[in-house]
């Protein structure tokens, strides 16, 4: 069995999720809110590790009001254990779960475990499908996912993500190297991922789409 898995994001006008070294706001106060809402109602939220070193986000509910034992469980996919010990994630605001492969440092995992859980899985990078496995057992039965772009390839390629909402800043960033919503090695043209469009929602200048994803 597997969590329930919601993608969300919010991106430029041309696809782009961040700068290729930074962060960047992209969709409005209310989309925020909107997300914050959202996350009350899932067991986990899941990130790459990238966007832990980049952003140092807090990932929990922060722009409503909301009881510390209401934040989702922390879930960061870090293969090698990199995650710096003074990251925001790892602070006592919510539980957190670092899931980790075999190959990462046995040191860095046994310091790692002095501030939250950690999961081992995989043997280079850590193997999505396990993963998700393990966090059900553990009493995840649902995912907000909320990328980066490497952590969203992989979670479709593996066929991992349910449903997917989308919200479209009103603005356009350009350049070769930032981030667009799904970076990786990418799909052939005929395996592409296919999506079944829900709804479409206008919250101020920001348009929300949200997908039923088939496979
Ligand atoms: N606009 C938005 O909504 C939004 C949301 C989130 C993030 N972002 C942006 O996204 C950017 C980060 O994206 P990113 O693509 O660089 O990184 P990412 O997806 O956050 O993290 C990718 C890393 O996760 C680790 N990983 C472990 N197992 C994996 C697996 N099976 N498949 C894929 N990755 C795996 C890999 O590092 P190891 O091999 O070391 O484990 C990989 O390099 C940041 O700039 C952030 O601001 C934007």
């Amino acid at each position: 069995m597997k969590p329930y898995v919601l993608l969300n994001s919010a991106m430029t006008v041309d696809g782009k999720i961040a700068t290729n070294n930074s962060s960047m706001k992209i969709s409005g106060k209310n989309d925020l809110i909107r997300v914050h809402t959202l996350r009350k109602e899932y067991d986990g939220i899941m990130v790459g590790i990238n966007t832990v070193l980049i952003d140092n986000p807090k990932l929990t509910i922060h722009k409503i009001n909301c009881k510390k034992s209401e934040n989702p469980t922390r879930i960061i996919v870090d293969s090698s254990a990199r995650i710096p010990l003074d990251s925001k994630v790892l602070n006592d605001d919510a539980k957190t779960i670092v899931i980790v492969s075999s190959k990462a440092n046995k040191a860095s995992v046994e310091l790692l475990k002095e501030k939250c859980n950690v999961i081992i899985c995989g043997s280079k990078q850590v193997n999505l499908k396990l993963a998700l496995d393990k966090l059900y057992s553990l009493g995840i039965k649902s995912i907000l996912l909320e990328g980066g772009s490497t952590l969203n390839f992989s979670m479709f390629k593996e066929k991992l993500i349910d449903e997917v909402s989308i919200c479209i800043g009103s603005k356009i960033l350009g350049g070769y190297d930032s981030k667009t919503f799904v970076d990786g090695e990418g799909f052939d043209k005929n395996d592409c991922i296919n999506l079944k469009i829900k709804k479409v929602e206008k919250i101020d200048d920001d348009i929300l789409l949200k997908y039923d994803v088939i496979y």
